[in-house]
């Protein structure tokens, strides 16, 4: 869809709908009373039969008889100012967007009041390009429901010069930031026979070339020769060649923080031979959302270019059973030199990390972020409303619980005390890839936690929020592209 900030009057614009946004409690603010006198008093006459209270979400459409240019207006309840949020003002964008596309027109327009902030313009656009996610590549026919229903223009209307400059900022931000996300669920919708580690160290390059940041691949012979030996035991049951992505921004000026981003790229996870039932296995092609939202984000890093110095690193893999897979009990060795017990070959995930971890150290990071589908247990924690986060640094974990907050991306802490090493030790090697049992996210980040070391970390399990999200008018139940909206506030606010 595209967006465009014009200079105008609602009653004058050629579109196939204009959007009236309405706070419960201010039925007769400016823009209402003019919409309403413009309708010769259609909007009063809903208002006064309680058909419409500017309850949060609600909608009504109107029919304006050749009143004012455009044959519709449609009214979007933003609920009470006292509570309104970004949020908020997301959700009724995600859901004017849908209700719009549903109705099966091309073009909306918005008047939009100059008290506006920033953040609900950035969040509105954020929200209407999101609530019309689809994933469609491998239809070879539209079906009939969705067929020819493509809104295709959302113009902002102001008043003045200078109130449409004052958009522009964070209408290219919101459009950066959706395009990311959307790049992000892309990828881990796609099935994995589409997307193996290799096409998906291309995807990183191809975003490295069209944003100018630094892309560096290591391919397997490159990982044996520095010693990437538990990603290349993950990948060995695999004839799919494991990658090692290394994204990087440099800003103006040398004297900049480094900040590092680490996803985990299992492009499948079957398990291993500690292999998983059969039932929802399919969902496991989703199992690179940590990769996907680093990428997608280093996308709008890319373009953006805020002043930090940014790594994105990804661990890409399979995890297959074969005669040629790693077996429960064998013992590999990290990149950083420690010894790993594999008990369960289904753990795999902080396997690669503990690679990527190892690696992370010699940027001398003020930062470091890691995201990943560890674990099943947070979902029962959590459920799919928040990210799990553990880490080792108090004002790192405040950093992020502030970027989380503010793009409505949930985050909740759990405890990652020294009490829980007991968990992950290993009778024969230095550590061993499962707990006890109990607290398994605890466990993953308890494991994780022997190969942060030097540097502030904290680790999102993103498990439950990946997919399978529910209630967002702007997050489908697939993928929802869950930590790049979070990982690009929190490096443009570090
Ligand atoms: N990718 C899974 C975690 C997962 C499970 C993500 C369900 C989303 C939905 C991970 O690799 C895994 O298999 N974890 C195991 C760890 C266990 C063997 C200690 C798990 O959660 O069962
Ligand atoms: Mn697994
Ligand atoms: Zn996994």
């Amino acid at each position: 869809m595209n967006i465009a900030v014009e200079i105008g009057d609602f009653r004058q614009i050629q579109t196939d709908a204009v959007i009236i946004p309405i706070l419960e409690e201010d039925l007769h603010n400016d823009l209402l009373l003019a919409a309403d006198s413009a309708l010769e008093g259609r909007i009063q006459s809903l208002l006064n039969l309680g058909d419409f209270k500017g309850k949060h979400k609600s909608t009504a459409v109107l029919y304006t008889n050749g009143t004012i240019n455009a044959p519709r207006v449609i009214l979007i309840g933003l609920g009470k100012f006292s509570e309104l949020d970004t949020e908020k003002v997301r959700q009724a964008a995600g859901q004017t967007a849908k209700y719009a596309r549903d109705l099966g027109i091309t073009s909306i327009a918005v008047p939009i009041p100059p008290e506006a902030q920033d953040e609900w313009i950035q969040g509105a656009v954020e929200a209407s390009l999101l609530s019309l996610y689809e994933f469609k590549q491998h239809q070879t026919v539209d079906d009939d429901d969705n067929e020819n229903k493509k809104l295709e223009s959302l113009t902002l209307l102001v008043s003045s010069d200078s109130e449409k400059t004052t958009l522009e900022r964070p209408v290219n931000r919101g459009q950066t930031i959706a395009n990311g996300t959307t790049l992000a669920r892309d990828l881990s919708n796609q099935p994995s026979n589409h997307l193996t580690p290799t096409q998906l160290a291309q995807k990183a390059e191809e975003v490295a070339t069209s944003t100018g940041l630094k892309c560096t691949v290591f391919d397997k012979a490159t990982l044996e020769e520095k010693g990437f030996r538990t990603l290349l035991a993950v990948s060995q049951g695999s004839a799919e060649e494991p990658r090692f992505i290394i994204l990087e921004h440099t800003p103006e000026g040398d004297d900049k923080e480094t900040v590092v981003l680490v996803g985990k790229g299992i492009t499948f996870d079957t398990g291993g031979i500690s292999l998983k039932s059969g039932s929802g296995m399919h969902e496991m092609k989703h199992d690179m959302s940590g990769a996907a939202a680093v990428l997608g984000a280093m996308q709008v890093i890319g373009i953006l270019k805020p002043n930090l110095h940014v790594f994105g690193l990804i661990a890409a893999s399979e995890n297959m059973p074969s005669s040629t897979a790693i077996k429960p009990g064998d013992v590999v060795t990290s990149y950083g030199g420690k010894t790993i017990e594999i008990l369960n070959t289904d753990a795999e995930g902080r396997l690669i990390l503990a690679d990527a971890l190892g690696w992370t150290a010699q940027y001398e990071p003020k930062g470091v972020v890691d995201l990943a589908t560890l674990t099943g247990a947070v979902i029962s924690a959590l459920g799919h409303i928040a990210a799990g986060a553990l880490g080792t640094d108090d004002a790192l974990m405040e950093k992020v619980k502030k970027a989380g907050d503010k793009t409505h991306e949930r985050v909740w802490e759990l405890p990652l005390w020294d009490d829980y090493d007991e968990g992950v030790k290993s009778t024969i090697a230095d550590v061993r890839n499962i707990g006890d049992g109990t607290s398994g996210t605890i466990a993953g980040a308890a494991f994780l936690k022997k190969f942060a070391e030097g540097y502030p970390w904290v680790h999102l399990d993103i498990a439950g929020t990946a997919w399978g999200m529910k209630g967002s008018t702007y997050i489908p139940d697939s993928a929802s592209g869950y930590g790049v909206r979070l990982l690009v506030q929190l490096v443009e606010d570090w």
